[in-house]
């Protein structure tokens, strides 16, 4: 019995004193040194993974973020979805679950679909909403399977003339279904009135002011870019992204995104009417929204207007150099040693402008690469 106490108070004072809890589990479980290992940070359990993150956070740090779907994640947003939830198993609906232990998932879920009828106005009585789909084609699946029963035909834009690969695309328009079906990265509601989509106002003034920097934004790029002489496809109908029909320039998207990639700038080729392949399309996408994120302004996007000038006359230059149709010399003559100095020029230009504005996500002071 004494000799008990004494181990007691031995075990007592050491985990007190000096013995972190995974060891003094260790002691009293021996073999069992898996919690230790599972509660490790990355750097120690993963140093590679943990690596090739910190130089995906100089490359957003550093880049200009033209992709217009592509965006910064807040810290919050990162907070939460890296987060115990993600352990959870949560087939169903909330309150009508296939496994248990789902008490606190099921109040996240109902509290978003909450969010998601008042953001949009929608009375609780009268709609239901799923906020499961995540984003892209598995949200667009969720559409067609609401609205459409097997074998129904939609309208969707052929995939050369702009339509996204998740629409499907077909020229037989024999029985299609007169259902318009909007896909938006904005929020939008539909106003029962006038049966047009309207931009929705009810939200936090933060982000009704980010979101009307996001479209003065895509306003003077627009412009920037039209003064420069190039030919806007999708201008005045699109309100964060501009198409850049770059055919008048005497060059295609593919050749131009290889040496904006090369630049540190971050755009993708897109087709634009009249193209007959996806792969070498003629025009260059580009969107405000990730940009805006970082604090960019107006006077910003003059800026950026100018740099992919720059760039796409690199690509004329060395298009001139080497004229034929492959893409693959294209990117061989950009590597010689004339214009790979001309590229890390302005390489170094876009990244000393984009490393003034901040980090999204992350602090600036724990980045591994800064330089
Ligand atoms: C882009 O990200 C920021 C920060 O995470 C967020 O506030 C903003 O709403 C996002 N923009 C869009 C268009 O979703
Ligand atoms: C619907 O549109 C009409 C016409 O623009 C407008 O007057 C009305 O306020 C809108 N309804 C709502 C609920 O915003």
């Amino acid at each position: 019995m004494l000799f008990l106490l004494c181990v007691n108070f031995f075990f007592f004072f050491f985990c007190q004193s000096s013995l972190p809890d995974e060891a003094v589990y260790e002691k009293e479980k021996p073999g069992v040194t898996w919690p230790k290992q599972l509660n490790a940070p990355l750097e120690v359990v993963d140093p590679e993974i943990a690596d090739i993150i910190e130089h995906e956070k100089a490359r957003q740090w550093k880049g200009l973020e033209l992709i217009p779907s592509e965006n910064f994640t807040s810290v919050s947003v990162m907070q939460a979805v890296g987060s115990v939830m993600t352990n959870k198993y949560s087939e169903g609906y909330p309150g009508a679950r296939y496994y248990g232990g789902n008490e606190y998932i099921d109040m996240a879920e109902s509290l978003c679909q909450k969010r998601a009828l008042e953001a949009f106005r929608l009375d609780p009585a009268k709609w239901g909403v799923n906020v499961q789909p995540l984003s892209g084609s598995p949200a667009n699946f969720q559409v067609y399977t609401a609205l459409l029963k097997p074998h129904d035909r939609i309208m969707a834009l052929d995939l050369p003339h702009g339509g996204h690969l998740s629409h499907g695309y077909q020229t037989d328009t024999k029985k299609i279904s007169a259902v318009s079906i909007f896909f938006e990265t904005m929020p939008y509601r539909l106003n029962e009135s006038t049966g047009y989509i309207d931009y929705e106002q009810a939200t936090t003034p933060e982000y009704r002011a980010y979101q009307e920097q996001v479209l003065r934004n895509c306003f003077k790029f627009a412009e920037a870019l039209g003064e420069m002489g190039y030919d806007l496809v999708s201008g005045g109908t699109e309100n964060h992204l501009v198409l850049v029909n770059l055919k008048n320039k005497g060059i295609d998207g593919s050749r131009v995104e290889k040496v904006l990639e090369a630049v540190h700038i971050a755009s993708n080729k897109n087709t634009v009417p009249g193209d007959v392949s996806a792969m070498v399309p003629g025009g260059i996408r580009m969107g405000t929204p990730a940009l805006t994120s970082r604090g960019f302004v107006e006077e910003d996007f003059v800026k950026v207007a100018y740099f992919f000038d720059l760039a796409v006359k690199i690509a004329v230059n060395i298009k001139t150099e080497k004229p034929g149709t492959k893409l693959k010399d294209f990117v061989a003559t950009m590597q010689t040693a004339n214009f790979q100095s001309e590229i890390a020029k302005l390489r170094l230009d876009v990244e000393e402008y984009a490393k003034q504005f901040p980090t999204i996500g992350f602090e600036k002071e724990t980045m591994k690469y800064k330089s």
